[in-house]
């Protein structure tokens, strides 16, 4: 029997995962949640497989003292190490790639670009997931081995952000013209307005709300819901919470209860 009144966890390598919050907020307003963001080992895009594991079981196992009722795993690069990390723990874990692939393949797009870190490219989570339930969708992606590292030092320098998304982005145009672009890492949807400037005709796909609903179902399904009407943001981060508060500013959260470095 799961204790409503627990909170919801929600973990990744950095500030992106607040992205997640934001959707977490607007769905489930009377929910706690306790919020971990690696920054100290950000970008996790770049590091092997193993390594990721480890940082991820980090995080988790920290979540588990606060004992959550269940976790939004809010990084597309280590959602593709639920498979390993789920028997490691006893409480529910949603992926962001699972809820986004089974979204577009249902959306019935014929093909879908796909941005996010070069580990979560290589990986083909979202590739293999998404064809199991449409083989026919062509998915064109591309890593981008910069973009979350200058999004989680805060450093919104329009010219180089704009720059490595046009690399990127460009890169996948070449291939195939899509008209639908996924952000597959949380981190970018705090410089969707980058995106848009750079394309207008571009449609962004964020897949946060699919994860939130997702979350908001597993709760409903279990009676689970924290009947409150308010619920708290606490924010664990390895690295400097000053920009994780600028960055719930930039996306309007609601207020930070609490903001604290802990070295796991
Ligand atoms: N926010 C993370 C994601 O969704 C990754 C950023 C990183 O650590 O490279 O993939």
């Amino acid at each position: 029997m799961i204790d409503k009144r627990n909170p919801i966890g929600a973990i990744d390598s950095g500030v992106g995962g607040l992205t997640v919050v934001r959707e977490l907020q607007r769905l489930l307003p009377g929910e706690d949640i306790v919020y971990f963001g690696d920054s100290a080992n950000c970008p996790y895009g770049n590091k092997t497989g193993e390594q990721i594991f480890q940082l991820g079981r980090n995080m988790l196992t920290f979540l588990s003292t606060h004992h959550v009722k269940c976790v939004a795993v809010a990084c597309n690069t280590l959602s593709s190490m639920v498979g390993r990390l789920r028997p490691c723990f006893d409480f529910h874990i949603v992926s962001i790639v699972e809820e986004a692939a089974k979204y577009m393949a249902e959306s019935g797009l014929s093909s879908v670009g796909l941005i996010g870190t070069e580990f979560t490219v290589a990986a083909g989570k979202y590739d293999e997931l998404i064809h199991q339930l449409n083989p026919d969708c062509r998915i064109v992606s591309k890593g981008s081995p910069l973009l979350s590292g200058l999004v989680d030092r805060g450093d919104f320098n329009q010219r180089e952000i704009n720059l490595e998304i046009t690399t990127q982005v460009d890169h996948i145009l070449a291939r195939e013209a899509v008209d639908h672009l996924i952000l597959g890492c949380t981190h970018y949807p705090i410089v969707t307005e980058n995106f848009r400037a750079c394309y207008p005709d571009l449609e962004l796909i964020d897949p946060a709300y699919e994860q939130a609903k997702a979350v908001k179902a597993y709760l409903e399904a279990n009676d689970a819901l924290n009947p409150q009407e308010t619920g708290s943001l606490c924010v664990y981060t390895s690295g400097d919470p000053k920009i994780y508060a600028d960055v719930a500013r930039r996306l309007s959260l609601s207020p930070i209860s609490r903001a604290e470095t802990v070295k796991l």
